[in-house]
Protein backbone atom coordinates (compact mmCIF):
# COMPACT_ATOMS: atom_id res chain seq x y z
CA UNK A 1 0.00 0.00 0.00
CA UNK A 2 1.09 3.34 -0.66
CA UNK A 3 2.13 5.64 2.20
CA UNK A 4 -0.41 7.45 3.95
CA UNK A 5 0.52 10.82 3.14
CA UNK A 6 0.68 10.09 -0.20
CA UNK A 7 -3.28 8.65 -0.11
CA UNK A 8 -4.32 11.74 0.92
CA UNK A 9 -2.61 13.70 -1.24
CA UNK A 10 -4.18 11.41 -4.25
CA UNK A 11 -7.61 11.57 -2.35
CA UNK A 12 -7.92 7.81 -1.93
CA UNK A 13 -9.22 6.42 1.12
CA UNK A 14 -7.64 6.76 4.74
CA UNK A 15 -8.69 6.16 8.24
CA UNK A 16 -6.65 8.51 10.29
CA UNK A 17 -4.97 11.83 9.76
CA UNK A 18 -1.44 11.52 8.60
CA UNK A 19 1.35 13.32 10.33
CA UNK A 20 4.59 15.13 9.70
CA UNK A 21 6.37 18.24 11.09
CA UNK A 22 8.01 20.84 9.46
CA UNK A 23 11.74 21.21 10.45
CA UNK A 24 11.30 17.79 12.09
CA UNK A 25 14.63 17.54 11.54
CA UNK A 26 17.17 19.76 13.90
CA UNK A 27 18.54 21.94 16.72
CA UNK A 28 15.77 20.62 19.37
CA UNK A 29 17.49 17.18 18.77
CA UNK A 30 20.73 16.36 21.21
CA UNK A 31 21.12 13.50 18.44
CA UNK A 32 21.55 16.83 15.57
CA UNK A 33 23.66 19.01 18.17
CA UNK A 34 26.04 16.26 17.93
CA UNK A 35 26.19 16.27 14.55
CA UNK A 36 26.45 19.86 14.93
CA UNK A 37 29.23 19.51 16.86
CA UNK A 38 31.74 17.49 14.46
CA UNK A 39 29.81 19.23 11.27
CA UNK A 40 28.84 22.82 9.58
CA UNK A 41 25.22 22.92 8.30
CA UNK A 42 26.86 22.71 4.79
CA UNK A 43 28.40 19.74 5.46
CA UNK A 44 25.26 17.80 6.65
CA UNK A 45 23.20 19.16 3.58
CA UNK A 46 25.92 18.16 0.51
CA UNK A 47 27.45 14.79 2.47
CA UNK A 48 24.62 12.10 1.49
CA UNK A 49 25.93 10.08 4.46
CA UNK A 50 25.23 12.38 6.56
CA UNK A 51 22.02 14.61 5.35
CA UNK A 52 20.15 10.12 5.43
CA UNK A 53 21.43 10.32 8.98
CA UNK A 54 20.09 13.62 10.18
CA UNK A 55 16.53 12.57 8.34
CA UNK A 56 15.99 9.82 9.36
CA UNK A 57 16.80 10.65 13.26
CA UNK A 58 12.94 11.90 14.06
CA UNK A 59 12.32 8.94 11.76
CA UNK A 60 13.70 6.80 14.47
CA UNK A 61 12.38 8.38 17.48
CA UNK A 62 8.86 9.52 16.54
CA UNK A 63 8.01 7.65 13.76
CA UNK A 64 5.66 10.46 11.72
CA UNK A 65 4.23 9.50 8.60
CA UNK A 66 6.90 10.94 6.20
CA UNK A 67 10.87 11.75 6.29
CA UNK A 68 11.87 15.09 4.79
CA UNK A 69 14.72 15.18 2.73
CA UNK A 70 17.63 17.27 5.19
CA UNK A 71 18.36 19.96 2.96
CA UNK A 72 17.99 23.70 2.72
CA UNK A 73 16.09 26.06 0.22
CA UNK A 74 19.10 27.94 -0.66
CA UNK A 75 20.95 25.06 -1.47
CA UNK A 76 20.16 24.93 -5.15
CA UNK A 77 20.54 28.73 -5.56
CA UNK A 78 24.27 27.75 -6.23
CA UNK A 79 23.13 26.87 -9.61
CA UNK A 80 22.80 30.46 -10.06
CA UNK A 81 26.03 30.92 -8.78
CA UNK A 82 24.82 32.54 -5.37
CA UNK A 83 27.07 31.58 -2.99
CA UNK A 84 25.54 30.65 0.17
CA UNK A 85 26.78 30.42 3.74
CA UNK A 86 24.63 29.69 7.38
CA UNK A 87 25.07 31.31 10.51
CA UNK A 88 22.48 30.12 11.27
CA UNK A 89 20.55 31.60 8.48
CA UNK A 90 21.60 31.86 5.04
CA UNK A 91 24.03 34.93 3.97
CA UNK A 92 24.71 35.56 0.97
CA UNK A 93 28.33 36.78 -0.34
CA UNK A 94 27.09 37.78 -3.96
CA UNK A 95 23.56 38.98 -4.08
CA UNK A 96 22.32 40.20 -6.79
CA UNK A 97 20.79 43.25 -8.08
CA UNK A 98 18.35 43.18 -10.73
CA UNK A 99 20.23 44.21 -13.57
CA UNK A 100 22.84 41.48 -13.10
CA UNK A 101 20.02 38.63 -13.89
CA UNK A 102 20.68 38.91 -17.72
CA UNK A 103 24.30 37.91 -17.33
CA UNK A 104 23.46 35.10 -15.05
CA UNK A 105 25.28 31.62 -15.58
CA UNK A 106 22.78 28.70 -15.01
CA UNK A 107 23.95 25.15 -14.39
CA UNK A 108 21.54 22.19 -14.37
CA UNK A 109 20.52 20.89 -10.63
CA UNK A 110 21.88 17.29 -11.95
CA UNK A 111 25.22 18.87 -12.41
CA UNK A 112 25.65 21.41 -9.66
CA UNK A 113 23.85 19.49 -6.93
CA UNK A 114 23.91 16.08 -7.46
CA UNK A 115 24.40 15.23 -3.75
CA UNK A 116 20.93 16.34 -3.09
CA UNK A 117 19.62 13.31 -5.47
CA UNK A 118 21.97 10.90 -3.97
CA UNK A 119 20.51 11.73 -0.70
CA UNK A 120 17.02 11.07 -2.35
CA UNK A 121 18.07 7.96 -3.88
CA UNK A 122 19.64 6.58 -0.49
CA UNK A 123 16.92 7.53 1.64
CA UNK A 124 13.99 5.83 -0.25
CA UNK A 125 16.05 2.61 0.28
CA UNK A 126 16.93 3.26 3.60
CA UNK A 127 12.78 3.97 4.18
CA UNK A 128 12.17 0.55 2.75
CA UNK A 129 14.23 -0.94 4.80
CA UNK A 130 12.41 1.16 8.11
CA UNK A 131 9.43 0.03 7.63
CA UNK A 132 9.75 -3.96 7.45
CA UNK A 133 6.60 -5.40 7.02
CA UNK A 134 4.52 -1.92 7.79
CA UNK A 135 3.45 0.64 5.73
CA UNK A 136 6.42 3.09 4.51
CA UNK A 137 6.47 6.61 5.65
CA UNK A 138 6.58 8.79 2.95
CA UNK A 139 9.67 10.71 1.45
CA UNK A 140 8.86 14.63 0.74
CA UNK A 141 11.45 16.26 -1.52
CA UNK A 142 11.03 20.30 -1.11
CA UNK A 143 12.12 23.76 -2.41
CA UNK A 144 11.52 26.99 -1.91
CA UNK A 145 9.34 28.83 -3.99
CA UNK A 146 10.66 31.50 -6.54
CA UNK A 147 9.19 34.39 -4.92
CA UNK A 148 10.96 33.56 -1.51
CA UNK A 149 14.58 32.48 -3.59
CA UNK A 150 14.15 36.11 -5.10
CA UNK A 151 13.87 37.69 -1.51
CA UNK A 152 17.12 35.64 -0.45
CA UNK A 153 18.99 36.52 -3.74
CA UNK A 154 18.13 39.88 -4.42
CA UNK A 155 18.61 40.73 0.07
CA UNK A 156 21.10 38.62 1.01
CA UNK A 157 19.79 38.74 4.77
CA UNK A 158 16.33 39.00 6.42
CA UNK A 159 15.50 42.35 7.42
CA UNK A 160 12.43 44.71 7.67
CA UNK A 161 10.25 41.56 6.47
CA UNK A 162 12.03 41.48 2.83
CA UNK A 163 10.13 44.43 1.69
CA UNK A 164 13.16 45.54 -0.18
CA UNK A 165 12.52 42.59 -2.95
CA UNK A 166 9.00 44.84 -3.14
CA UNK A 167 11.28 47.45 -3.83
CA UNK A 168 12.92 45.95 -6.56
CA UNK A 169 10.16 44.77 -8.09
CA UNK A 170 8.06 48.29 -8.05
CA UNK A 171 11.62 49.79 -9.59
CA UNK A 172 12.64 47.09 -12.07
CA UNK A 173 9.38 44.55 -13.00
CA UNK A 174 11.48 43.53 -16.17
CA UNK A 175 14.39 42.21 -14.09
CA UNK A 176 12.37 40.94 -11.53
CA UNK A 177 9.64 38.92 -13.94
CA UNK A 178 12.76 37.55 -15.33
CA UNK A 179 14.29 35.88 -12.35
CA UNK A 180 11.09 34.45 -10.71
CA UNK A 181 10.68 32.96 -14.46
CA UNK A 182 14.23 31.78 -14.36
CA UNK A 183 13.67 30.56 -10.81
CA UNK A 184 10.33 28.70 -12.08
CA UNK A 185 12.14 26.72 -14.46
CA UNK A 186 15.41 25.83 -12.55
CA UNK A 187 12.66 24.50 -9.29
CA UNK A 188 10.61 22.64 -11.57
CA UNK A 189 13.66 20.82 -12.65
CA UNK A 190 14.79 20.18 -9.31
CA UNK A 191 11.70 18.98 -7.90
CA UNK A 192 11.36 16.73 -10.82
CA UNK A 193 14.68 15.64 -10.80
CA UNK A 194 13.79 14.20 -6.40
CA UNK A 195 10.97 12.60 -7.69
CA UNK A 196 12.91 10.65 -10.10
CA UNK A 197 15.57 10.02 -7.30
CA UNK A 198 12.48 8.60 -4.83
CA UNK A 199 10.78 11.19 -3.50
CA UNK A 200 6.67 10.55 -3.51
CA UNK A 201 5.67 14.02 -3.29
CA UNK A 202 7.16 17.54 -2.61
CA UNK A 203 6.80 20.79 -0.69
CA UNK A 204 6.90 24.20 -2.05
CA UNK A 205 7.79 26.87 0.44
CA UNK A 206 7.05 29.68 0.11
CA UNK A 207 8.32 31.41 3.52
CA UNK A 208 7.84 35.37 2.91
CA UNK A 209 5.37 35.64 0.12
CA UNK A 210 2.49 36.36 3.04
CA UNK A 211 4.22 40.27 2.83
CA UNK A 212 2.36 40.84 -0.21
CA UNK A 213 -1.06 41.79 -0.93
CA UNK A 214 -3.23 39.37 -2.54
CA UNK A 215 -2.75 41.34 -5.83
CA UNK A 216 0.85 41.70 -5.59
CA UNK A 217 0.63 37.82 -4.56
CA UNK A 218 -1.45 37.27 -7.67
CA UNK A 219 1.25 39.26 -9.93
CA UNK A 220 4.39 38.13 -8.56
CA UNK A 221 4.55 34.89 -6.46
CA UNK A 222 1.59 33.04 -8.29
CA UNK A 223 2.81 32.64 -11.75
CA UNK A 224 6.16 30.83 -10.77
CA UNK A 225 4.38 28.55 -8.23
CA UNK A 226 1.77 27.41 -10.53
CA UNK A 227 4.45 26.92 -13.54
CA UNK A 228 6.12 24.54 -11.34
CA UNK A 229 2.75 22.86 -9.88
CA UNK A 230 1.87 22.76 -13.60
CA UNK A 231 5.24 20.58 -14.15
CA UNK A 232 5.41 18.71 -11.02
CA UNK A 233 2.15 17.09 -11.04
CA UNK A 234 2.67 16.25 -14.95
CA UNK A 235 5.98 14.21 -13.97
CA UNK A 236 2.64 12.41 -11.85
CA UNK A 237 3.71 13.75 -7.79
CA UNK A 238 1.48 15.37 -5.72
CA UNK A 239 2.66 18.93 -4.59
CA UNK A 240 2.04 20.97 -1.70
CA UNK A 241 2.13 24.65 -1.36
CA UNK A 242 3.15 26.14 2.21
CA UNK A 243 2.60 30.19 2.24
CA UNK A 244 3.65 31.46 5.49
CA UNK A 245 1.14 33.77 6.83
CA UNK A 246 -1.20 33.50 3.82
CA UNK A 247 -4.45 34.16 6.30
CA UNK A 248 -5.42 36.94 3.79
CA UNK A 249 -3.83 34.83 0.63
CA UNK A 250 -6.14 31.69 0.32
CA UNK A 251 -7.99 32.27 -2.52
CA UNK A 252 -5.26 33.06 -4.91
CA UNK A 253 -2.84 30.19 -3.51
CA UNK A 254 -5.93 28.29 -4.89
CA UNK A 255 -5.23 29.59 -8.48
CA UNK A 256 -2.09 27.69 -8.05
CA UNK A 257 -3.75 24.35 -8.05
CA UNK A 258 -1.59 22.37 -5.86
CA UNK A 259 -2.52 18.91 -4.48
CA UNK A 260 -2.40 20.29 -0.89
CA UNK A 261 -2.46 23.95 1.28
CA UNK A 262 -0.08 23.93 3.72
CA UNK A 263 -1.45 26.78 6.26
CA UNK A 264 -0.43 28.13 9.46
CA UNK A 265 -2.45 29.00 13.12
CA UNK A 266 -3.39 32.39 11.75
CA UNK A 267 -5.72 30.48 9.26
CA UNK A 268 -8.25 27.83 10.87
CA UNK A 269 -8.44 24.52 9.16
CA UNK A 270 -12.05 25.27 8.26
CA UNK A 271 -11.65 28.35 6.49
CA UNK A 272 -9.11 26.96 4.46
CA UNK A 273 -10.82 23.77 3.88
CA UNK A 274 -13.78 26.50 2.73
CA UNK A 275 -11.92 27.71 -0.07
CA UNK A 276 -9.93 24.91 -0.79
CA UNK A 277 -13.16 22.55 -1.80
CA UNK A 278 -13.51 19.11 -1.07
CA UNK A 279 -11.21 18.17 -4.09
CA UNK A 280 -7.58 19.43 -2.17
CA UNK A 281 -5.81 18.70 0.93
CA UNK A 282 -5.52 20.59 3.73
CA UNK A 283 -2.18 20.60 5.71
CA UNK A 284 -1.08 21.97 9.73
CA UNK A 285 -1.65 24.41 11.25
CA UNK A 286 -0.70 24.06 14.91
CA UNK A 287 1.38 27.33 16.66
CA UNK A 288 4.81 25.18 17.00
CA UNK A 289 5.16 27.85 20.41
CA UNK A 290 2.29 25.70 21.79
CA UNK A 291 4.64 22.35 21.62
CA UNK A 292 5.94 24.37 25.07
CA UNK A 293 3.04 23.56 27.26
CA UNK A 294 2.24 20.63 29.13
CA UNK A 295 2.33 17.14 27.88
CA UNK A 296 -1.81 17.89 28.73
CA UNK A 297 -2.05 21.04 26.90
CA UNK A 298 -0.27 19.36 23.95
CA UNK A 299 -2.30 16.48 24.22
CA UNK A 300 -5.33 18.53 24.41
CA UNK A 301 -5.08 21.08 21.68
CA UNK A 302 -3.83 18.54 19.14
CA UNK A 303 -7.19 16.99 19.64
CA UNK A 304 -8.98 20.16 19.41
CA UNK A 305 -7.08 20.68 15.99
CA UNK A 306 -8.65 17.48 14.67
CA UNK A 307 -12.05 17.78 15.86
CA UNK A 308 -11.48 20.93 13.46
CA UNK A 309 -11.21 19.21 10.68
CA UNK A 310 -14.77 19.01 8.12
CA UNK A 311 -12.69 16.92 5.28
CA UNK A 312 -11.46 13.91 6.81
CA UNK A 313 -10.16 12.09 4.21
CA UNK A 314 -7.90 14.76 2.96
CA UNK A 315 -5.91 16.19 5.99
CA UNK A 316 -2.47 16.27 6.97
CA UNK A 317 -1.55 17.05 10.64
CA UNK A 318 1.72 19.37 10.90
CA UNK A 319 2.64 22.62 12.51
CA UNK A 320 1.74 26.32 10.93
CA UNK A 321 5.55 27.08 10.80
CA UNK A 322 8.66 24.78 11.63
CA UNK A 323 9.89 23.25 14.70
CA UNK A 324 11.61 25.59 17.00
CA UNK A 325 14.90 24.76 19.15
CA UNK A 326 14.57 23.85 22.73
CA UNK A 327 11.10 22.18 21.99
CA UNK A 328 10.41 19.47 24.76
CA UNK A 329 10.76 16.31 22.31
CA UNK A 330 8.17 14.40 24.63
CA UNK A 331 5.70 16.82 23.34
CA UNK A 332 6.99 16.42 20.10
CA UNK A 333 5.98 12.97 20.38
CA UNK A 334 2.59 13.59 21.86
CA UNK A 335 1.71 15.62 18.88
CA UNK A 336 2.78 12.99 16.98
CA UNK A 337 0.97 9.68 19.00
CA UNK A 338 -2.32 11.84 18.96
CA UNK A 339 -2.55 12.68 15.66
CA UNK A 340 -1.52 8.82 14.82
CA UNK A 341 -4.60 7.47 17.31
CA UNK A 342 -7.02 8.93 15.08
CA UNK A 343 -9.76 11.41 15.10
CA UNK A 344 -11.58 11.75 18.17
CA UNK A 345 -15.19 10.51 18.49
O1 LIG B 1 12.03 20.28 7.58
C1 LIG B 1 13.10 19.68 7.70
O2 LIG B 1 13.40 19.03 8.73
C2 LIG B 1 14.05 19.63 6.51
C3 LIG B 1 15.10 20.57 6.50
C4 LIG B 1 14.88 22.05 6.22
C5 LIG B 1 15.79 23.03 6.67
N1 LIG B 1 15.42 24.22 6.13
C6 LIG B 1 16.97 22.77 7.52
C7 LIG B 1 17.60 23.88 8.26
C8 LIG B 1 13.89 22.69 5.47
C9 LIG B 1 12.65 22.13 4.80
C10 LIG B 1 14.26 24.07 5.42
C11 LIG B 1 13.48 25.09 4.67
C12 LIG B 1 13.84 26.51 4.83
N2 LIG B 1 15.06 27.07 4.99
C13 LIG B 1 12.89 27.56 4.73
C14 LIG B 1 11.41 27.38 4.48
C15 LIG B 1 10.64 27.08 5.70
C16 LIG B 1 10.55 28.21 6.69
O3 LIG B 1 11.18 28.08 7.76
O4 LIG B 1 9.86 29.20 6.42
C17 LIG B 1 13.57 28.77 4.90
C18 LIG B 1 12.98 30.16 4.90
C19 LIG B 1 14.96 28.45 5.05
C20 LIG B 1 16.08 29.39 5.23
C21 LIG B 1 16.78 29.16 6.53
N3 LIG B 1 17.67 28.14 6.75
C22 LIG B 1 16.67 29.92 7.73
C23 LIG B 1 15.79 31.15 7.90
C24 LIG B 1 17.52 29.33 8.68
C25 LIG B 1 17.81 29.82 10.07
C26 LIG B 1 16.69 29.69 11.01
C27 LIG B 1 16.65 28.36 11.72
O5 LIG B 1 15.55 27.84 11.91
O6 LIG B 1 17.69 27.87 12.13
C28 LIG B 1 18.12 28.20 8.06
C29 LIG B 1 19.07 27.24 8.63
C30 LIG B 1 18.55 25.85 8.76
N4 LIG B 1 17.87 25.14 7.80
C31 LIG B 1 18.76 25.01 9.91
C32 LIG B 1 18.15 23.77 9.59
C33 LIG B 1 18.11 22.53 10.44
C34 LIG B 1 19.51 25.37 11.17
C35 LIG B 1 20.98 25.24 10.95
C36 LIG B 1 21.74 24.85 12.19
O7 LIG B 1 21.55 23.73 12.66
O8 LIG B 1 22.53 25.66 12.66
Amino acid sequence: MNPIILRTLRGEPVTRPGVWLMRQAGRYLTEYQEMKARHTFLELCTSPDLAVEVTMQPMRIFRPDAAILFSDILIPAQCLGIHVDFSPGPVIHNPLVPAGVEALKIRTPQECVPYVFETVRRLRAELEDFAGSGERPALLGFAGAPWTMACYILEQRPYKHFHGTQVHAAESPAEVTQLLSLLASLTAEYLIEQIRSGADAVQLFDSWAGNLSIEDYRRWALPPTREIVRRVQAAGAPIILYVNGSAHLLEAMKEAGADGYSVDWRTSIKDAENVAGKSCTIQGNFDPAHLFGSREAVVGETRAMLSTVGHRGRYIANLGHGVLQRTPRENVQAFIETVQAGYPA
